[in-house]
């Protein structure tokens, strides 16, 4: 269990999070999704179990990791997720260039909603393929999708996916059914595949989703 009351000192030397902000006293560091609580003890036991064996050659996840994923994903969610569809990345970015790799060819366009978590973009830009950016736009108190200039932009751009990412970094939205709704008809209407980032969900997985577009395609 995690004590959210409990304030920890994170204003260390080797913490970045703090250190980019050095020297300014009035600034709270929120440029990265980086935890202020401290770990459950559980995972940090587990850690040290793990370390404590003194053996750190190359692994893999046992069945217990398919079994977590998979009951967490049916009690949640209702979802039925086979193992032999998932595919264990070490990072969620690299994840993302893979798939861009994999599923869109050199100057293909990629939409994103910006402002968003910053290697995504570039991720776009260093494998060659064109970045068109749909802007969020502020209302009231929070950031929402501009969905003709979206879809306008998908036209005008032969956009071929959209990287996705729900709940949103650093836009702090959950995004409603109502506007999933609406972005899944715009790319299944203009046949994108969607890789949607959901890192900030509530278990520490990305599910990168390729949309129904591409399964139609391809029956
Ligand atoms: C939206 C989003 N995607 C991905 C990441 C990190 O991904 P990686 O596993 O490649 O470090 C972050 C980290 O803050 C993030 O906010």
């Amino acid at each position: 269990m995690i004590n959210f009351d409990e304030l920890i000192d994170r204003n260390t030397p080797e913490d970045l999070k703090h250190a980019r902000i050095k020297g300014i006293n009035d600034l709270i560091p929120m440029w990265v999704a980086d935890m202020d609580f401290r770990t459950p003890d559980e995972v940090v036991d587990a850690l040290v179990e793990q370390a404590k064996r003194g053996v750190y050659g190359y692994s893999e996840a046992d069945e217990s990791y398919d079994h977590a994923l998979v009951s967490w994903y049916k009690r949640r969610y209702g979802w039925d997720v086979d193992p032999k569809t998932v595919l264990k990345m070490p990072g969620v970015v690299l994840g993302i260039s893979d798939s861009i790799n994999a599923l869109t060819k050199v100057n293909d366009s990629i939409l994103i909603f910006e402002p968003l978590y910053g290697p995504i973009g570039r991720a776009v830009k260093g494998s060659g393929r064109n970045l068109v950016i749909s802007d969020l736009v502020m209302k009231g108190s929070r950031y929402e999708i501009d969905f003709d200039d979206f879809e306008k932009k998908v036209r005008e751009n032969d956009v071929k996916m959209l990287i996705f990412c729900n709940p949103h970094n650093p836009a702090g939205r959950v995004w409603t059914r109502e506007e999933l709704l609406k972005v899944g008809d715009i790319c299944l209407k203009n046949h994108m595949i969607i890789v949607s980032d959901e890192i900030h969900a509530d278990f520490y997985i990305a599910v990168i989703s390729i949309s129904r577009s591409l399964l139609c395609q391809k029956n």
